[in-house]
């Protein structure tokens, strides 16, 4: 992670600068401006990482530079003009490139679902096998988060351009924060808050990932659960989820299943450290499984509602104590033993890639 290096290399080692960025270049520092591979800050929100042939990718909300209050809506509705999905691209979790902004929002059609003037929040991106194409989901909705979609684009590769196909209310239900899980069996699912945030629902989709079945279940009834980040261990399904307090932090809340559809049970809060009752100023959007291991990197977004570009990101390992996981904060940590941990099993499989 480029950290503006100077300053906090010439903080830790006195100014040597060829050791600072070493010991830079392979660390990420939870919540501190995050430059990309040309030194640009990173702008991929409530964002969500897919792996891809040795290679993953960051996709997010791009946020456009003015930050208002929408006009005439009662609550703390602070927002940018959509600026479509960005992606980047990393080998080592530290490092990312820019790949562009794989889906462009229409700045043409007035009534579009991807005007600027809308909202296209949390992004996802999953990769159907069977197709061949990269399907994104993502929350659209209006100026006053009162539309309430589903929206769903389509490529041919990871990095774009994606094609936007259309936004729904899954099963004639409203949709606001969601995320996306592909299980081991290639059956993938849309987990959405509904019922007007109430309810967090799970749809299982199509086998071509573009549309929601009928098939679904109620999770949380009345519990006002949000922003899911879901993830799969040993056999069992952890969701993350956030309290509904719009931009400002909350207490976070992991619940444990033996089935995707549920039912969740919930094991708490499991940030552990200062300021884990506020998820550390944070809110959660994604678990990265760490490919060919069985570790997780917990992705929060740290908003900054009155200058939503200047939000940061706070990624942490999730720990273990048998099947029961806890995110203790850390103002650093180094991802490289996670990913040698993936060489030493692709050693075992002179076949397999070897990704790092
Ligand atoms: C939060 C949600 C964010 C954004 C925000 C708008 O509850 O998690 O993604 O939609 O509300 O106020």
């Amino acid at each position: 992670m480029r950290l503006k290096l100077f300053i906090h290399c010439a903080t830790l080692l006195l100014g040597l600068a060829m050791p600072c960025q070493a010991l830079a270049d392979g660390i990420i520092m939870p919540g501190m401006e995050w430059l990309d591979t040309q030194s640009r800050p990173i702008n991929a929100h409530g964002g969500g990482v897919m792996y891809h042939d040795g290679v993953y990718y960051w996709y997010g909300e791009r946020k456009s530079d003015f930050t208002y209050r929408s006009p005439g809506v009662g609550w703390d509705c602070y927002r940018t003009e959509a600026g479509g999905v960005s992606c980047y691209s990393s080998r080592d979790l530290c490092n990312w490139t820019f790949e562009g902004i794989v889906l462009e929002p229409d700045t043409v059609d007035t009534h579009s679902d991807i005007h600027p003037t809308m909202v296209i929040e949390r992004p996802k991106v999953i990769y159907n096998d069977a197709t061949g194409k990269f399907v994104m989901w993502m929350h659209i909705d209006n100026h006053n988060y009162g539309k309430a979609m589903a929206g769903v684009a389509v490529s041919d590769s990871p990095t774009g351009k994606f094609r936007f196909l259309e936004a729904i209310h899954p099963n004639e239900q409203i949709s606001r924060d969601m995320t996306l899980f592909k299980d081991d069996d290639n059956k993938a699912y849309l987990i959405y808050s509904s019922e007007d945030n109430a309810t967090l629902h799970i749809a299982l989709l199509s086998s071509d990932y573009l549309k929601p079945t009928q098939v679904y279940t109620r999770n949380f009834p009345n519990q006002f659960r949000e922003a899911p980040a879901l993830f799969k261990r040993h056999g069992k399904y952890y969701l993350v989820t956030s309290g509904c307090t719009g931009w400002d932090p909350n207490e976070a809340d992991l619940a444990i299943a033996d089935n995707i559809m549920g039912p969740y049970t919930s094991l708490g809060n499991p940030c552990r450290g200062d300021d884990a009752d506020k998820t550390f100023y944070g809110q959660s959007t994604f678990v990265i499984p760490i490919a060919g291991t069985d570790q997780y990197v917990m992705m929060f977004d740290r908003w900054n509602k009155h200058d939503l570009i200047s939000s940061r990101y706070i990624w942490l390992p999730i720990e273990f104590d048998h099947d029961t996981p806890s995110i203790p904060w850390r103002n650093m940590w180094s991802p490289s033993s996670m990913l040698n941990a993936q060489c030493t099993i692709h050693n075992d499989n002179p076949t397999a890639k070897t990704t790092f």
